[in-house]
Protein backbone atom coordinates (compact mmCIF):
# COMPACT_ATOMS: atom_id res chain seq x y z
CA UNK A 1 0.00 0.00 0.00
CA UNK A 2 2.08 3.06 1.32
CA UNK A 3 4.74 1.25 3.57
CA UNK A 4 7.45 3.17 5.08
CA UNK A 5 10.21 1.32 7.44
CA UNK A 6 8.14 1.85 10.32
CA UNK A 7 3.99 1.65 9.13
CA UNK A 8 4.12 -1.32 7.41
CA UNK A 9 0.60 -2.94 5.24
CA UNK A 10 -0.09 -5.63 3.78
CA UNK A 11 -4.00 -6.28 2.70
CA UNK A 12 -5.80 -9.40 1.77
CA UNK A 13 -9.25 -10.00 1.06
CA UNK A 14 -10.79 -6.69 1.64
CA UNK A 15 -8.59 -6.56 5.11
CA UNK A 16 -5.71 -3.94 5.34
CA UNK A 17 -3.69 -4.20 8.29
CA UNK A 18 -1.45 -1.77 9.32
CA UNK A 19 1.62 -2.26 11.52
CA UNK A 20 3.64 0.28 13.66
CA UNK A 21 6.87 -1.06 13.54
CA UNK A 22 9.49 0.67 15.62
CA UNK A 23 9.76 -2.15 18.48
CA UNK A 24 13.36 -0.87 20.08
CA UNK A 25 11.06 2.52 21.13
CA UNK A 26 8.16 0.83 22.41
CA UNK A 27 6.36 2.22 18.57
CA UNK A 28 6.66 5.39 19.55
CA UNK A 29 4.93 7.50 17.33
CA UNK A 30 6.99 10.32 15.29
CA UNK A 31 6.26 12.89 12.93
CA UNK A 32 6.96 10.78 10.33
CA UNK A 33 4.94 7.95 11.49
CA UNK A 34 1.70 10.13 12.14
CA UNK A 35 2.26 11.47 8.37
CA UNK A 36 2.84 8.07 6.88
CA UNK A 37 -1.18 6.63 9.24
CA UNK A 38 -2.52 9.64 7.98
CA UNK A 39 -1.56 8.79 4.46
CA UNK A 40 -2.81 4.79 4.74
CA UNK A 41 -6.28 6.10 6.46
CA UNK A 42 -6.31 8.76 3.32
CA UNK A 43 -5.61 5.31 1.32
CA UNK A 44 -7.43 3.33 2.74
CA UNK A 45 -10.66 5.35 2.25
CA UNK A 46 -10.23 5.55 -1.66
CA UNK A 47 -9.14 2.45 -2.10
CA UNK A 48 -12.97 0.22 -2.84
CA UNK A 49 -10.81 -2.85 -2.41
CA UNK A 50 -10.64 -1.90 1.52
CA UNK A 51 -13.66 -3.02 2.82
CA UNK A 52 -11.89 -2.74 6.56
CA UNK A 53 -8.67 -1.36 8.67
CA UNK A 54 -6.86 -3.39 11.49
CA UNK A 55 -4.31 -1.06 13.29
CA UNK A 56 -1.96 -2.84 15.47
CA UNK A 57 1.69 -2.71 16.75
CA UNK A 58 4.61 -5.23 17.41
CA UNK A 59 6.89 -6.78 19.49
CA UNK A 60 6.04 -5.90 23.08
CA UNK A 61 4.03 -2.49 22.47
CA UNK A 62 1.13 -1.48 20.43
CA UNK A 63 2.59 2.34 21.10
CA UNK A 64 4.16 3.97 24.14
CA UNK A 65 2.24 6.66 22.60
CA UNK A 66 3.82 10.18 21.05
CA UNK A 67 8.07 10.13 21.05
CA UNK A 68 8.85 12.33 23.65
CA UNK A 69 12.33 13.33 21.39
CA UNK A 70 9.70 14.58 19.26
CA UNK A 71 7.81 16.40 21.24
CA UNK A 72 10.71 18.94 22.54
CA UNK A 73 12.39 19.02 19.78
CA UNK A 74 9.78 18.90 16.86
CA UNK A 75 5.94 19.37 19.00
CA UNK A 76 3.00 19.68 16.98
CA UNK A 77 2.53 23.38 16.04
CA UNK A 78 -1.39 23.73 15.01
CA UNK A 79 -4.36 21.58 13.77
CA UNK A 80 -2.12 21.29 10.04
CA UNK A 81 0.33 19.14 12.28
CA UNK A 82 0.92 15.80 11.01
CA UNK A 83 -0.53 13.91 14.54
CA UNK A 84 -3.45 15.97 14.17
CA UNK A 85 -3.80 15.39 10.63
CA UNK A 86 -4.12 11.64 11.99
CA UNK A 87 -6.33 12.29 14.37
CA UNK A 88 -8.70 13.93 12.71
CA UNK A 89 -8.88 11.15 9.86
CA UNK A 90 -9.47 8.28 12.55
CA UNK A 91 -12.16 10.28 13.36
CA UNK A 92 -13.62 11.04 9.59
CA UNK A 93 -13.04 7.31 8.83
CA UNK A 94 -15.90 6.26 7.49
CA UNK A 95 -15.10 2.55 7.26
CA UNK A 96 -14.92 -0.33 9.76
CA UNK A 97 -11.53 0.27 11.65
CA UNK A 98 -10.53 -2.72 14.42
CA UNK A 99 -7.54 -2.37 16.70
CA UNK A 100 -5.19 -5.30 17.63
CA UNK A 101 -3.52 -4.40 21.13
CA UNK A 102 -0.78 -6.26 21.27
CA UNK A 103 1.06 -5.20 24.21
CA UNK A 104 1.62 -1.53 25.84
CA UNK A 105 -0.61 1.19 24.75
CA UNK A 106 0.09 4.56 26.32
CA UNK A 107 -1.22 8.01 25.47
CA UNK A 108 -2.71 8.64 22.01
CA UNK A 109 -1.97 4.58 21.94
CA UNK A 110 -5.29 4.44 24.14
CA UNK A 111 -7.27 7.16 22.95
CA UNK A 112 -6.56 6.41 19.44
CA UNK A 113 -8.90 3.50 20.17
CA UNK A 114 -11.72 5.80 21.20
CA UNK A 115 -12.08 6.17 16.94
CA UNK A 116 -11.88 2.45 16.38
CA UNK A 117 -15.28 0.51 15.88
CA UNK A 118 -14.00 -2.70 17.31
CA UNK A 119 -10.77 -3.23 20.27
CA UNK A 120 -8.93 -6.37 21.10
CA UNK A 121 -5.82 -6.25 24.02
CA UNK A 122 -3.70 -8.49 24.56
CA UNK A 123 -3.92 -9.85 28.40
CA UNK A 124 -1.23 -8.39 30.42
CA UNK A 125 -0.99 -5.41 28.42
CA UNK A 126 -0.43 -1.87 30.17
CA UNK A 127 -2.81 0.31 29.33
CA UNK A 128 -2.15 4.03 30.46
CA UNK A 129 -3.57 7.78 29.71
CA UNK A 130 -0.43 9.91 31.72
CA UNK A 131 -0.97 13.26 30.25
CA UNK A 132 -1.87 15.19 33.49
CA UNK A 133 1.39 13.26 34.95
CA UNK A 134 3.36 15.21 31.93
CA UNK A 135 2.24 18.35 32.52
CA UNK A 136 -0.46 17.72 29.43
CA UNK A 137 -3.68 17.61 28.73
CA UNK A 138 -6.47 15.22 26.77
CA UNK A 139 -5.83 14.82 23.21
CA UNK A 140 -8.19 12.63 20.70
CA UNK A 141 -10.93 13.84 21.78
CA UNK A 142 -10.73 11.94 24.70
CA UNK A 143 -11.93 14.35 27.52
CA UNK A 144 -15.69 13.49 25.52
CA UNK A 145 -15.34 10.14 24.59
CA UNK A 146 -13.58 8.70 27.29
CA UNK A 147 -16.23 9.55 30.17
CA UNK A 148 -19.08 8.79 27.40
CA UNK A 149 -17.77 5.16 27.47
CA UNK A 150 -16.83 4.32 30.84
CA UNK A 151 -18.66 7.32 32.78
CA UNK A 152 -16.98 10.34 34.55
CA UNK A 153 -15.70 9.46 37.85
CA UNK A 154 -13.55 6.09 35.90
CA UNK A 155 -12.51 8.52 33.60
CA UNK A 156 -11.23 11.24 35.81
CA UNK A 157 -8.94 8.49 37.35
CA UNK A 158 -7.03 7.60 34.50
CA UNK A 159 -7.15 11.26 33.37
CA UNK A 160 -6.47 13.05 36.14
CA UNK A 161 -4.23 10.50 37.96
CA UNK A 162 -2.70 8.70 34.78
CA UNK A 163 -2.95 5.22 36.73
CA UNK A 164 -2.29 2.26 34.60
CA UNK A 165 -5.14 -0.10 34.05
CA UNK A 166 -5.43 -3.58 32.96
CA UNK A 167 -7.39 -5.10 29.44
CA UNK A 168 -9.50 -6.85 32.07
CA UNK A 169 -10.87 -3.57 33.37
CA UNK A 170 -11.17 -2.01 30.13
CA UNK A 171 -12.89 -5.15 28.86
CA UNK A 172 -15.24 -4.77 32.23
CA UNK A 173 -15.80 -1.07 31.41
CA UNK A 174 -17.61 -1.22 28.22
CA UNK A 175 -14.38 0.45 26.63
CA UNK A 176 -13.17 -2.31 24.47
CA UNK A 177 -14.60 -5.52 22.61
CA UNK A 178 -12.22 -8.50 24.21
CA UNK A 179 -9.21 -9.97 25.49
CA UNK A 180 -6.70 -12.02 23.56
CA UNK A 181 -4.20 -14.62 25.80
CA UNK A 182 -1.16 -13.47 23.74
CA UNK A 183 -0.34 -11.37 20.77
CA UNK A 184 -1.02 -13.91 17.93
CA UNK A 185 -4.52 -14.98 19.61
CA UNK A 186 -5.53 -10.73 19.73
CA UNK A 187 -4.56 -10.36 16.49
CA UNK A 188 -6.60 -13.43 15.35
CA UNK A 189 -9.69 -12.15 17.19
CA UNK A 190 -9.48 -9.02 15.55
CA UNK A 191 -8.69 -10.68 12.05
CA UNK A 192 -11.84 -12.47 12.64
CA UNK A 193 -13.93 -9.59 13.15
CA UNK A 194 -12.26 -7.44 10.51
CA UNK A 195 -13.15 -10.57 7.77
CA UNK A 196 -16.64 -10.44 9.26
CA UNK A 197 -16.85 -6.77 9.01
CA UNK A 198 -15.37 -7.18 5.20
CA UNK A 199 -18.41 -9.68 4.24
CA UNK A 200 -21.00 -7.22 5.48
CA UNK A 201 -22.50 -5.14 2.53
CA UNK A 202 -19.66 -2.35 2.21
CA UNK A 203 -23.09 0.37 1.62
CA UNK A 204 -24.64 -1.08 4.99
CA UNK A 205 -21.47 -1.31 7.14
CA UNK A 206 -20.49 2.40 5.98
CA UNK A 207 -24.10 3.74 7.07
CA UNK A 208 -24.38 2.01 10.22
CA UNK A 209 -21.18 3.15 11.31
CA UNK A 210 -21.81 6.48 10.08
CA UNK A 211 -25.44 6.28 12.16
CA UNK A 212 -23.50 5.77 15.25
CA UNK A 213 -21.12 8.32 15.45
CA UNK A 214 -23.75 10.90 13.85
CA UNK A 215 -24.69 12.11 17.16
CA UNK A 216 -21.16 13.17 18.73
CA UNK A 217 -19.88 13.84 15.66
CA UNK A 218 -19.62 17.65 15.81
CA UNK A 219 -19.23 17.86 19.59
CA UNK A 220 -15.89 15.25 18.96
CA UNK A 221 -14.31 17.78 16.19
CA UNK A 222 -14.70 19.96 18.34
CA UNK A 223 -13.17 18.49 21.31
CA UNK A 224 -10.10 17.60 18.93
CA UNK A 225 -9.55 20.98 18.04
CA UNK A 226 -9.64 22.69 21.24
CA UNK A 227 -7.87 20.00 23.37
CA UNK A 228 -5.06 20.70 20.26
CA UNK A 229 -5.31 24.39 20.91
CA UNK A 230 -4.39 23.73 24.90
CA UNK A 231 -2.52 20.47 24.58
CA UNK A 232 0.28 22.61 21.51
CA UNK A 233 0.12 25.78 24.46
CA UNK A 234 1.15 23.38 27.34
CA UNK A 235 3.84 21.50 25.53
CA UNK A 236 5.79 24.70 26.03
CA UNK A 237 5.04 25.07 29.63
CA UNK A 238 8.18 24.77 31.99
CA UNK A 239 6.26 21.57 33.94
CA UNK A 240 5.71 20.14 30.48
CA UNK A 241 8.90 20.54 29.23
CA UNK A 242 10.65 19.60 32.17
CA UNK A 243 8.90 16.36 32.64
CA UNK A 244 9.36 15.22 29.30
CA UNK A 245 13.07 16.31 29.66
CA UNK A 246 13.38 14.55 32.95
CA UNK A 247 12.36 10.83 30.31
CA UNK A 248 14.59 11.57 27.45
CA UNK A 249 17.73 12.93 30.00
CA UNK A 250 17.08 9.61 31.59
CA UNK A 251 17.32 7.52 28.48
CA UNK A 252 20.39 9.46 27.09
CA UNK A 253 22.23 9.05 30.63
CA UNK A 254 21.40 5.07 30.87
CA UNK A 255 21.68 4.25 27.07
N1 LIG B 1 9.13 8.33 23.24
C1 LIG B 1 10.41 8.12 22.94
N2 LIG B 1 11.08 7.01 23.30
C2 LIG B 1 10.39 6.08 23.97
C3 LIG B 1 9.05 6.25 24.32
C4 LIG B 1 8.40 7.42 23.91
N3 LIG B 1 7.12 7.66 24.16
N4 LIG B 1 8.64 5.14 25.00
C5 LIG B 1 9.70 4.32 25.07
N5 LIG B 1 10.76 4.89 24.45
C6 LIG B 1 12.09 4.32 24.27
C7 LIG B 1 12.94 4.44 25.54
O1 LIG B 1 13.54 5.70 25.59
C8 LIG B 1 13.93 3.30 25.33
O2 LIG B 1 14.88 3.75 24.40
P1 LIG B 1 16.46 3.36 24.63
O3 LIG B 1 16.48 1.85 24.61
O4 LIG B 1 17.14 3.99 23.46
O5 LIG B 1 16.84 3.94 25.96
C9 LIG B 1 13.08 2.24 24.62
O6 LIG B 1 11.97 2.93 24.04
C10 LIG B 1 12.55 1.18 25.54
O7 LIG B 1 11.78 1.81 26.55
P2 LIG B 1 12.03 1.58 28.11
O8 LIG B 1 11.56 2.81 28.85
O9 LIG B 1 13.44 1.15 28.37
O10 LIG B 1 11.05 0.35 28.40
P3 LIG B 1 10.30 0.01 29.77
O11 LIG B 1 9.64 -1.30 29.51
O12 LIG B 1 11.24 0.16 30.92
O13 LIG B 1 9.18 1.15 29.92
C11 LIG B 1 7.38 2.58 29.23
C12 LIG B 1 8.16 1.29 28.96
C13 LIG B 1 6.38 2.77 28.12
C14 LIG B 1 6.67 2.49 30.58
C15 LIG B 1 8.36 3.79 29.26
O14 LIG B 1 9.19 3.70 28.12
C16 LIG B 1 7.66 5.11 29.21
O15 LIG B 1 7.16 5.59 30.22
N6 LIG B 1 7.61 5.74 28.01
C17 LIG B 1 7.01 7.03 27.86
C18 LIG B 1 5.52 6.88 27.65
C19 LIG B 1 4.87 8.24 27.55
O16 LIG B 1 4.86 9.01 28.47
N7 LIG B 1 4.34 8.54 26.34
C20 LIG B 1 3.78 9.83 26.01
C21 LIG B 1 2.37 9.92 26.42
S1 LIG B 1 1.70 11.51 26.06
Amino acid sequence: MLDTQEIVTEARDGVAVARIRRPEKKNALTVAMYTALAAVLKHAEADPEIRVLVLTGSGDSFTSGNDIVDFLTAPPAGENSPVFQFLTGLHRFEKPLVAAVNGLAVGIGVTLLLHCDMVYVRAGARLQLPFANLGLCPEAGSSVLLPQRIGYPRAAELLLLGEPFSPEQALAWGLINGVGVDAETTLDLALAAARRLAAQPAAAARLTKALLKEPEAARVSEAIAREARHFVELLQSPRARAALEAFAGQRTAGS
